[in-house]
């Protein structure tokens, strides 16, 4: 229908000798047409990366899998479907009681071996890269899931973005996914297989901006093309790397409490993601993101960034009113 009417337009357009009016109308009838066809090509693509193209084989990797940030959320999801899958699990989270309780549950749950190691990713010594890394040798991990992350506590313009908050950012997002990652790759490169997931986001890799999250966006900016070049240079050692971009999930980092189709919990996303793993370098994970994604890229750049900066603004607004009457009731 589109087309037809297209060319009927063209058609008509060069017989009547082509006026401004009508090569607007062409230009807009064409971008309509491209949009149109990014759009289907890319819910094609979803289905088909969703639900027709095979899963990986983990254990042609290894035997392991580590998983940081494992006691909540999208990590623990991960635990759930690896251990699923059969794969051994190494648990990594700051809090030793969850690490314990999350052990035992998956343990009984599917039957695998499971092991634990309390860090907190904030303030991580020499020494103890050091053990983890010489912990870490002894292990066949087919998988490193690059989970844990930081972000701002609300929206926020970055002057007023607190000290502990922007060290976090860097420690968390930044260094541990570089230092877990130079981790593993000895034993990988050895073994000459693996495989590694970083968690990145949809506002560092999907939107064009994410204004009032800056330094949280630039983070997972620098984890995409950290995968990426990573990708390229130890592709033909048999290790591939994946950076995973959710736009939102409900888990406590959102603070949304209750799913939807936009925003999967948890469980649902990591179904859909871990189907992902050891193809594309960089994914949303879930199809409705992926065709959410491709929604948000035939907008304009300049009025996606209007659109984002006010209503972040207007969360900004929300969040900081709310403090204040904690504060008040404090008082
Ligand atoms: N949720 C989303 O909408 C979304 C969207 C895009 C990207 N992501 C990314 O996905 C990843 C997981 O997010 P999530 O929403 O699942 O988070 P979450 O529900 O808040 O879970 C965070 C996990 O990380 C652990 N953790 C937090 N700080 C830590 C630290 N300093 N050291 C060690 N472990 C720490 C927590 O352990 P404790 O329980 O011990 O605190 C918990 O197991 C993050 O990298 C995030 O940036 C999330």
């Amino acid at each position: 229908m589109v087309l037809s009417a297209a060319v009927e337009a063209l058609t008509g357009a060069m017989a009547s000798g082509s006026s401004f009016f009508n090569f607007g109308v062409l230009a807009c009838m064409g971008i309509g047409l491209a949009s149109t066809l990014s759009l289907a090509s890319r819910a094609l693509m979803s289905i088909y990366r969703n639900y027709l193209r095979g899963e990986i084989d983990f254990k042609k990797f290894g035997t392991w899998a580590v998983v940081t940030g494992a006691t909540d959320g999208i990590g623990k999801a991960y635990c759930n479907e690896l251990a699923k899958r059969g794969l051994k699990l190494f648990m990594i989270s700051r809090t030793e009681s969850k690490l314990k309780d999350c052990c035992k549950e998956i343990s009984e749950k599917y039957g695998v071996e499971t092991e634990y190691m309390a860090v907190d990713y904030s303030s991580v010594s020499k020494e103890t890269w050091t053990k983890l890394r010489e912990t870490l040798k002894a292990y066949d991990i087919a998988l490193l899931v690059n989970n844990v992350g930081t972000s701002y506590e609300h929206y926020e313009y970055l002057h007023f973005v607190d000290d502990k908050t922007i060290d976090d950012l860097i420690e968390i997002n930044v260094r541990a996914t570089t230092e877990m990652t130079r981790a593993v790759l000895p034993g990988m490169v050895e073994r000459k297989r693996g495989l590694v997931v970083s968690l990145g986001s949809g506002v560092g890799s999907v939107l064009p901006a994410s204004p009032l999250l800056a330094a949280y966006a630039g983070t997972k900016a620098y984890i995409e093309q950290l995968t990426k070049c990573l990708d390229v240079e130890y592709r033909k050692q048999g290790i591939r790397f994946q950076d995973q971009a959710p736009l939102f999930v409900a888990t406590k980092m959102t603070k949304i409490r209750r799913a939807q189709l936009t925003i999967p919990s948890p469980n649902t996303w990591v179904a859909g993601a871990i189907k992902q793993i050891g193809y594309e370098p960089l994914t949303t994970g879930y199809s409705v993101h992926n065709i959410m994604w491709g929604i948000l890229s035939s907008i304009p750049a300049s009025s996606l960034q209007n659109f984002a900066l006010k209503s972040a603004g207007k969360m900004r607004e929300r969040a900081l009113q709310k403090k204040q009457k904690q504060a008040g009731k404090k008082d």
